[in-house]
């Protein structure tokens, strides 16, 4: 994949399902830029329903917010990547900080969930990024490079093409505090030079790395325009069909 402007929208567990297709649908409807790319992470249970909605011709992609490790197996309640590229689900998204906090899950088990994914045809959106202890030990980079190290760099430099990273500091992550456009861009030049140090040049230059953290359509420009950010990861404002297509319009 070739570096490119993406809005993805993390619905999280909101929505029942007529509210979810109304709001794919809004989406789907809404002008948009065809230059940006969106993507919807929707609920598990809203996957088909709204996937029947959406048109190919769109440009509309959906997410799983997580997948399993294993492909199938006796792990009551999991997803199986196998099942989601059998869906044509073309994304998932591994490693959010919710999933990282609330179920425990570590840079060791996100590689396995990577490789897992990628074993099974699907793009992965790794989320890193640091809880506000540590960005004011300003350890915050360093951090983020384990994070990387330990889970995103198993991947090999022919399947990087199918990852897209998105740096959601956790201390941003509605809170209704977002990362001024230089904190980002100072975050995401070194998110970029850690990719080029591992995978080279051509690797690092064509991987989009996205915003998360409270993007909102009235705070959206002032970081997406920053160089080395490619887009966002949005959670409380992709619910609101007229601020998430705000926020896909201001490439
Ligand atoms: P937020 O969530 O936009 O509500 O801060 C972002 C995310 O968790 O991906």
């Amino acid at each position: 994949m070739a570096r490119r402007f993406i809005v993805a929208g993390n619905w999280k567990m909101n929505t029942n399902i007529e509210e979810g297709i109304l709001l794919a649908e809004q989406i789907q409807h809404g002008q948009r830029n065809p230059e940006t790319e969106v993507i919807l992470a929707v609920p598990y249970t809203h996957l088909f329903p709204i996937k029947k909605k959406i048109k190919a011709s769109s440009g509309i992609r959906l997410a799983a917010q997580n997948c399993h490790d294993r492909n199938a197996g006796a792990f009551t309640g999991e997803i199986s990547p196998t099942v989601l590229n059998t869906m044509k689900i073309p994304y998932v998204i591994i490693g959010h900080s919710e999933r990282r906090m609330y179920n425990n899950e570590s840079n060791e088990l996100l590689a396995s969930k990577i490789q897992a994914a990628l074993n099974n045809g699907l793009k992965v959106i790794f989320c890193c990024g640091e809880s506000l202890d540590i960005r004011r030990s300003n350890e915050h980079v360093n951090f983020v490079k384990q994070q990387l190290e330990e889970s995103l760099f198993t991947v090999d430099s022919t399947t990087m093409k199918h990852i897209v990273i998105a740096y959601e500091p956790v201390w941003a992550i509605g809170t209704g505090e977002t990362a001024s456009p230089q904190q980002a861009q100072e975050m995401h030049a070194a998110i970029r030079k850690m990719i080029h140090n591992k995978y080279g040049k051509r690797i690092a230059d064509n991987i989009s790395i996205l915003y998360g953290g409270s993007v909102k359509g009235s705070n959206a420009k002032d970081i997406f325009c920053q160089e080395d950010v490619d887009g966002g990861l949005v959670g409380g404002a992709s619910l609101d069909s007229s601020d998430f297509l705000k926020i896909i319009n201001s490439l």
